[in-house]
């Protein structure tokens, strides 16, 4: 049933691309946005009918958080991204108050089911105004999606004692051995994070079935928008806390996203051996994966981070963008990742230099642009020693992005002080990286309002927004010592 709030959604989607109040020159080249207005956590990625399903957080009626709906797009390659109509609205008793995010999954009959948190007005608690979170399901074809009678299908009875139904959301849906699974957050008496497995037959009926990890103030205090796969010999559990404490380099404090490496002795007895950071730049959250249809793991994020929502809304039509989708994959007990095969079909112009050496501020011809990916390794020059290397990008006379390399410290910083942006929070982020006797490499992917950076080989990544105007396109180099550069670039088609 379309009722009027979903109906409401869908048109103001139609005229606000008929009235062109998001433009294909606003939106990014080939990172995911939402059709218009607000979006933030990837929801729903999975496959149905053979395509990939992409729903978000989404309120379409302004580049601001509002009541929750589900916007949806789809995509055959991860690069080109379809619009489609809003798949969910907060229309129902037990979501009233907004469709949280969530995940999905094809049904052996060719259902598409989408699993969210509802949120329902509890009353005033403690003198909060609090809502309920419980989890419900709505069933469609890839565009109509109709709510269950039985929802929520994981209420606030089925939470074990001592659990929080104000903090118990983002189901993700997963099968095993002809089983369904869900893994949920919530948090213990404490007030701290934790996920939660609830099993079923039927994806309709559910129990509680084990604690699967817990933070006890070690990995941020709330956790949201839990994953669980298997990578090589590994088991990983994905969570993005808030309220982290800074850790050296290692963690900025605040929200952050985590692979939580570990192994399962036994069905979902999961022991964490390793908390890594999944990305290290300043916008990036609440990261969900997929199996593609030829066995891949990908991740996609969203590439905002909630301390910066209220900055930069009205510049376009939509505020929101996914990142880039990301394969994965483990090397002693690391996850790397790096950019989806994919997007090497729609690379255009080739340009590549090797040995340059870079020391004072320099340009290479045919080294520019917003939208790019570019490959460089760098070595300091014999006997050179330990360096500084920047690279500026987004630049015109006045802005630049810097990304600077210190070899003596092991570390990259990337900073976006000088590039538009005009408070203080996430203004620059630095983190740890390998350099092999002064030797690095880099992939730097660029899409007009942001930039990717792969350190390693993806051993690193870190992901930022940039706010610069389009027209900023130089990429200039320089280093207090000379450094040997390798570089290929490559534009898009
Ligand atoms: C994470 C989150 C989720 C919640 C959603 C609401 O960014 O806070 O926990 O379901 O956003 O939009």
């Amino acid at each position: 049933m379309i009722t009027e709030k979903l109906a409401a959604a869908r048109q103001y989607e139609i005229e606000a691309l008929e009235q062109g109040k998001v433009t294909d020159e606003d939106r990014p080249a080939f990172h995911a946005t939402g059709t218009v207005g607000w979006i933030n956590d990837p929801n729903g990625f999975s496959i149905y009918k053979g395509q990939y399903h992409l729903f978000y957080q989404y309120y379409p009626f302004g580049n601001h958080w509002g009541p929750m709906h589900w916007g949806h797009s789809k995509t055959s390659d991860f690069i080109k991204w379809e619009f489609l109509p809003c798949a969910l609205a907060p229309d129902s008793d037990c979501d009233a108050e907004g469709c949280f995010s969530g995940s999905a999954i094809e049904t052996p009959d060719g259902k598409h089911l989408l699993i969210y948190t509802g949120i329902t007005k509890a009353g005033v608690i403690d003198g909060w105004e609090r809502c309920y979170q419980q989890q419900c399901v709505a069933i469609g074809d890839g565009v109509n999606y109709e709510k269950v009678d039985g929802n929520p299908v994981i209420s606030k009875e089925d939470l074990p004692e001592g659990s929080n139904p104000y903090e118990f959301r983002d189901p993700k849906i997963i099968k095993r051995d002809g089983k369904y699974y869900t893994i949920a957050v919530n948090m213990d008496k404490e007030d701290c994070g934790n996920a939660y497995v609830f099993e079923s037959e039927d994806a309709l009926h559910w129990k509680f079935l084990k604690m699967l990890d817990e933070s006890k103030w070690e990995v941020g205090r709330v956790w949201e928008c839990p994953d669980y796969f298997a990578l090589g010999d590994k088991q990983v559990l994905i969570v993005s806390p808030q309220e982290t404490e800074g850790n050296g380099f290692d963690v900025m404090p605040g929200y952050n996203n985590f692979f939580l490496v570990g192994q399962e002795s036994a069905p979902f007895e999961y022991r964490r051996e390793v908390v890594q950071p999944i990305d290290f730049g300043t916008d990036f959250y609440a990261a969900q994966t997929i199996e593609t249809l030829d066995g891949r793991r990908v991740m996609i994020a969203w590439m905002q981070n909630w301390e910066t929502k209220d900055y930069g809304n009205d510049k376009h039509g939509f505020f929101g963008m996914m990142t880039l989708p990301r394969e994965l994959w483990i090397e002693d007990g690391h996850v790397y990742q790096k950019p989806v095969k994919e997007l090497e079909n729609y690379y255009g112009n080739q340009v590549a230099y090797s040995n340059v050496k870079v020391a004072k501020e320099m340009s290479l011809d045919g080294v520019r642009g917003r939208v790019l990916d570019m490959k460089l390794q760098l070595k300091p020059e014999s006997g050179a020693g330990d360096y500084i290397f920047k690279i500026r990008v987004a630049k015109d006379g006045k802005h630049d992005t810097v990304i600077e390399l210190d070899s003596r410290k092991g570390t990259i910083k990337l900073d976006r002080s000088n590039s538009h942006y005009k408070i203080s929070a996430l203004a620059t982020r630095e983190f740890p990286v390998d350099f092999n006797n002064g030797k690095i490499d880099l992939r730097i992917v660029m899409d007009k309002w942001s930039m990717e950076l792969f350190a390693n080989n993806g051993k690193q990544a870190a992901s930022m927004k940039i706010d610069t105007d389009l027209s900023a396109e130089t990429i200039a180099f320089e280093s207090d010592k000379t450094v040997v550069m390798d570089i290929t670039k490559y534009d898009f088609q």
